[in-house]
């Protein structure tokens, strides 16, 4: 292989027409315009050495979306790594200002870092549009910062493009690839069976963190920023450069020289981010195994950009896409790997090839997804398979609905043949099961009762979640790749099936439904179950239902009202309360419901 190889790719175009107009900073900055305010409006960005000659030379204005800090600590490089957009901005001939955005940290973020997506979403747009800013690069990279920035991008629409931080490098237990989160999980259960101690765990979990970047699964890092650049908001090939390799860097600086060329050509994110494009992000997912994060934020950028897509075309267009690549957790390898052997470029060569792509899409660079990506197949098939040889067919979400919920998802690519053997009715097909539940309120209560024999868990169980919902555990936790008790991991029982209102972590490989909606915490049926009552899935049909008279469902709604509904937590901040007054269910995106009715805001 050769790494020059895939930068080569980056070359961008520079012969794009300059259309005409003023740009936008000139409100702010052109006497001529504004001859009242501009002294003003001028005055204060000179107090530190920028000249009235260069703010007022009629350059593009670039804001540099900064969204790493001490506290973001996945996007930290980013603070390295502005420094060469800057290069790249001035060397084409625009002003570059770079500001910091709210920042969201995964992991430390309590009570989960979700909760800020809107938060920072909100903050960005009143920036864009507040601003003297011609065209912005979001600095993307640790999970929410991703969709917060295009939502942003979407609702303002001046001419913007996503650059990565990049994944961290390959982290190693021994020989074994240790991918950060999924070392997590797997130390979680070794602690819970007492193979290693406290000191261990912490060790072993730490060896998922080897470098800055983002995590190097198939997380929900990793899938929300291939999904930016196979919405061709992101240079091609820019999505798979880890975070401390020199092309990293030299991407920075071709982003924000590609930039002030899309300002020029007046490119903005409606040009872009068209249905057609959020359809090749969707198929786009499946091959790359993506996180189940995905359809929340996807669906809500595409709100913000008025484009409909809803949770069924996640199941039409996704469901029957197989999976390519070969990288944890629904693989073997991790982000060198998946960089190395072609990154983004090369999976969308399969899937252009296979005709499930729009071929005729225009992303950032000024080209169409085809003229990308035709011909980047990759020279590693260990890592990414031909797409008649895949890792496994029908690998996509299956949307399911029912008498539980209106809505939920499950990510098919991570059920093992283990677990269809155990549970499914027919194991050679994605079918049918039946068990009994064990419901816990919210993550607090599952850690408090999961190991308690009075809980009614044995190997067939079905482990049910609420209170995780955006309304139940305000932004939707986390929580719902439960494992089994610690007696039946020690006999072997890795997995149980899981069903719950919130969210799963993008680095889980568990067996789930997910994202249910009506949450518990919003009226949905999940409220009124209790330990010992029987579900039916039947993945087939796409249902999930309760195995309950209506009348007895009846009667313990009515119970339930009486109490004064499901019980959620209190609001601990003034941002709580604003987010569960405001917030759409999961199905929806989360997405404010106030927020999608503001559209193309920077032409108003
Ligand atoms: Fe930030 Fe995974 S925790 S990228
Ligand atoms: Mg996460």
């Amino acid at each position: 292989h050769d790494l020059e190889k895939t930068l080569a790719t980056l070359k961008v175009d520079s012969d794009l027409p300059r259309k005409g107009g003023k740009l936008r900073s000139s409100r702010w900055f052109n006497i001529e315009d504004n001859p009242g305010m501009t002294a003003l409006y001028i005055e204060r960005y000179c107090n530190y050495g920028m000249t009235r000659d260069e703010l007022m030379s009629g350059k593009p204005v670039i804001g540099i979306a900064q969204s790493g800090s001490d506290i973001a600590a996945c996007n930290r490089h980013h603070l390295e790594l502005a420094k060469r957009v800057r290069e790249g901005i001035r060397s084409a001939g625009g002003i570059a200002f770079e500001f910091p955005t709210h920042p969201i940290q995964e992991t430390s973020r309590r009570p989960t870092a979700c909760l800020d997506r809107n938060l920072a979403y909100l903050g960005l747009v009143e920036i864009l549009h507040a601003y003297p800013l011609d065209g912005v690069v979001l600095l993307t990279g640790c999970d929410k910062t991703t969709p917060a920035a295009l939502m942003a991008a979407a609702t303002v629409n001046i001419p913007a493009i996503c650059l990565n931080v990049g994944p961290m490098i390959n982290g190693y237990l021994g020989n074994d690839r240790a991918g950060s989160g999924m070392v997590m999980w797997k130390g979680r259960e070794k602690y819970a069976t007492g193979e290693i101690d406290r000191q261990e765990f912490m060790d072993y979990v730490g060896k998922g963190a080897p470098s800055v970047g983002h995590c190097n699964t198939m997380g929900t890092a990793s899938t929300m920023n291939a999904l930016a650049e196979a919405l061709g908001m992101a240079l091609p090939g820019s999505a798979a450069i880890p975070a401390p390799y020199r092309e990293r860097a030299q991407c920075a600086y071709v982003t924000g020289e590609r930039i002030v060329e899309m300002v020029h050509a007046d490119r903005k994110p409606s040009d872009i981010m068209t249905r057609a494009a959020f359809e090749n992000a969707i198929v786009a997912n499946t091959a790359i195994g993506g996180s189940t994060n995905a359809p929340i934020h996807i669906n809500a950028i595409a709100k913000h950009m008025g484009v409909p897509i809803s949770l069924n075309d996640w199941d039409q267009l996704g469901f029957h896409i197989p999976l390519l690549l070969n990288m944890q957790p629904a693989g073997e390898f991790l982000g060198e790997e998946y960089y190395r052997s072609g990154g983004l470029p090369a999976i969308m060569a399969e899937l252009l090839e296979a005709g499930k792509l729009n071929a005729n899409v225009l992303t950032c660079n000024g080209q169409t997804m085809e003229a990308n990506v035709r011909g980047k197949q990759t020279w590693n098939r260990d890592v990414i398979k031909e797409y008649n040889n895949p890792l496994m067919t029908d690998a996509g979400f299956v949307h399911l609905q029912g008498s539980l919920f209106n809505s939920a998802i499950m990510k098919t690519c991570v059920i093992s043949p283990a677990f269809s053997k155990k549970f499914l009715e027919n194991p050679s097909d994605l079918n049918a099961f039946e068990g009994s539940v064990a419901v816990f309120d919210g993550p607090e209560d599952y850690h408090r009762r999961l190991d308690d024999p009075a809980t009614p868990i044995d190997d067939s169980t079905i482990l049910v979640m609420r209170g995780a919902g955006p309304l139940g555990y305000p932004g939707a936790a986390e929580v719902v790749n439960m494992h089994p008790p610690g007696r039946l991991l020690r006999q072997g029982v890795a997995s149980l099936p899981c069903i719950g209102d919130g969210r799963q972590s993008g680095t889980s490989g568990s067996p789930s439904i997910l994202n249910a909606s009506p949450e518990a915490a919003a009226g949905g049926n999940l409220a009124l179950l209790r330990d010992g009552d029987r579900l039916r899935v039947d993945l087939t049909k796409r249902r999930v239902d309760i195995l309950i008279g209506e009348e007895e469902l009846a009667r313990r709604r009515a119970e339930l009202q009486k109490k004064g509904g499901f019980a959620v937590p209190e609001n601990q901040t003034p941002w709580q309360e604003i987010f569960r007054r405001e917030t759409d269910q999961l199905s929806e995106g989360m997405v404010f419901r106030d927020a999608v009715k503001y559209q193309r805001v920077a032409q108003k």
